[in-house]
């Protein structure tokens, strides 16, 4: 198994290579290449971040939450993806202690975000990060999110959004300097967002950026843009999103899913994993949590194209309207 180091200022050019190497899988060069469940981001404060997450939205309860964890690491998952505003930190730090052992796993080995609520933008952004700390009951957090620019009960229009969330990112730093967490970014921020905040970081770039990216709704603006500042852009509801089969039910998705062999929830994970963005897909079943991993096929040119040409709508909340 390749091992990935990667510079920090080569940290992008290393993950295509990466990506490019899990699709040699298929033509059987199994000793020399990286597996989608191994391949690593490396952010500016030089830890490693895997590029395939399990999502936990919505998911809750702790018989459900051990249940899934249980089979996601068994599945090779090394990232659990949650937030405040989920309503499970509690239940995964529970679940923690006990599947860790299981697995033969370490805190270390695991890699948890979780992301400021809404609710608590601002001056509670500190506070909110020791609960969130407390709560998943841990030594630290790997990655603590912005979970969306605004701050709820602030008119989308007025400028104290961009107030609060600038005073956030000012706790989160403090956070990482009292060792709190270890790696800070944000989630469902544009373009004009991003460069506020790398123009004004207090100190820290930002190291992710989590947003809605899928066929109907990618920026290659933003991911320009996050690729120059060594910011990895990780994709949320890659599947459209629970509810919501129009993506995995799409003829043109269907057709490459036949041709390559596999399914359509591997193809739309994978076209966003073959442009270097991070995935984190949430499913309930083993049959679904096996197979979102399992992503070592290459999608040939002309399909990512196809892929890349959907009509574009969004189906998560639209951050454009905030300040
Ligand atoms: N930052 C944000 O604002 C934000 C917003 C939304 C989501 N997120 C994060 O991103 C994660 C993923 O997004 P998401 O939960 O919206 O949805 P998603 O991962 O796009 O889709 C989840 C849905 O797809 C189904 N599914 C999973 N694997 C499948 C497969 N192989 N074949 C067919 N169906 C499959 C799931 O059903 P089953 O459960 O029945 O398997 C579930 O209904 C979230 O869980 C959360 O961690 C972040």
């Amino acid at each position: 198994m390749l091992m990935l180091w990667m510079p920090k200022k080569s940290s992008w050019c290393l993950l295509a290579l990466a990506v490019v190497l899990t699709s040699l899988f298929a033509g059987g060069h199994q000793q020399d290449v990286v597996l989608a469940k191994d391949m690593k981001f490396k952010l500016h404060s030089r830890d490693l971040m895997p590029l395939v997450g399990f999502g936990t939205y919505q998911v809750r309860g702790a018989d459900l939450i051990k249940d899934v964890l249980d089979k996601s690491f068994a599945a090779g998952y090394r990232l659990v993806d949650s937030a405040a505003v989920y309503g499970n930190e509690k239940e995964i730090g529970i679940a923690l202690k006990e599947l860790l052992p299981k697995h033969n796993l370490t805190r270390k080995d695991i890699f948890i975000t979780t992301k400021l609520s809404p609710d608590d933008q601002g001056e509670k952004a500190y506070d909110a990060l020791e609960k969130s700390l407390k709560n998943l009951d841990c030594e630290y957090i790997d990655l603590y999110l912005i979970h969306w620019p605004g701050k709820h009960g602030v008119n989308a229009s007025k400028e104290e959004n961009s107030v609060a969330r600038d005073l956030s990112w000012q706790h989160m730093v403090k956070g990482v300097k009292n060792g709190l967490v270890r790696n800070i970014g944000v989630s469902n921020y544009n373009v004009r967002h991003m460069k506020e905040l790398l123009g004004n970081n207090h100190g820290i770039k930002p190291a992710v950026n989590q947003v809605e990216w899928h066929p109907h709704y990618h920026q290659p603006e933003l991911l320009e843009l996050c690729k120059k500042e060594g910011v990895l852009l990780q994709a949320y509801s890659s599947l459209g999103g629970s509810d919501n089969r129009e993506l995995l039910d799409n003829a043109e998705v269907k057709t490459i899913a036949g041709k390559l062999g596999k399914t359509p929830a591997q193809v739309l994970l994978r076209w966003a994993l073959q442009q270097n963005i991070a995935i984190i897909p949430k499913a309930r079943s083993q049959k679904h949590i096996e197979e979102n991993i399992d992503l070592n096929f290459t999608i040939p040119e002309e399909d990512m194209k196809t892929l890349s040409s959907f009509s574009q709508k969004k189906y998560a909340w639209d951050p454009d309207t905030i300040a």
